[in-house]
């Protein structure tokens, strides 16, 4: 029924929001929000951290990527109420003393992006591959899934960081960044 021009009411109805806490990069957070808000959206909507960027919307590019408890999640496919006192680290949490995160250092200088747009979610998300490679755990291009000891290797980088889509097209940067801040550790 068209209501335009008439008095109709609002519709209204019991509210549905609910008090959750989001811990976000060390900082407890008290918010009164819809069960149906995603981490993505309570990040930046409620918390203005528009670090965390929104692509897709739907689980596909990758933009979203943080961390929660080390695993890297895409914000836009999780609910904020599931991550209650959950720790969440977005790219606004990874600087220490003033000082960048290597890995964001290396992007700068591997020039690992062109727009930036999908920059915070590579990074976090390479940070968050990289505990998963150090974990064991291995990809779809891993040659003998048992063995536990394969290489840091641009094909595993690759695989591993596929999730992590680039418009302007930044992988050999990208690549070359995750590389330079990681071998030396995750080399046995
Ligand atoms: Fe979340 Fe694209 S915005 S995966
Ligand atoms: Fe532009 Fe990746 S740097 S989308």
């Amino acid at each position: 029924m068209d209501t335009h021009g008439t008095d109709a009411e609002p519709r209204s109805g019991p509210s549905t929001e609910r008090s959750v806490t989001l811990r976000v990069n060390g900082d407890p957070h008290r918010l009164r929000i819809e069960p149906r808000v995603s981490l993505l959206d309570a990040l930046r909507e409620y918390l203005g951290l528009t670090g965390t960027k929104k692509g897709c919307d739907q689980g596909a590019c990758g933009a979203c990527t943080v961390l929660a408890d080390g695993r890297r999640i895409v914000s836009c496919l999780a609910l904020a109420v599931q991550y209650e006192d959950r720790a969440i680290t977005t790219i606004e949490g990874l600087a220490r003393n003033g000082e960048p995160h290597p890995l964001q250092a290396a992007f700068v200088d591997h020039d690992g992006f062109q727009c930036g747009y999908c920059t915070p979610g590579q990074i976090c998300s390479a940070i968050g591959m990289v505990d998963e490679f150090r974990d064991g755990l291995p990809s779809a291009v891993t040659p003998d899934v048992a063995a536990r000891d394969f290489d840091f290797s641009d094909e595993e980088i690759k695989e591993r960081m596929s999730g992590n889509l680039c418009r302007c097209g930044a992988y050999t940067g990208i690549n070359e960044a995750v590389r330079a801040t990681f071998a030396d550790e995750v080399t046995r």
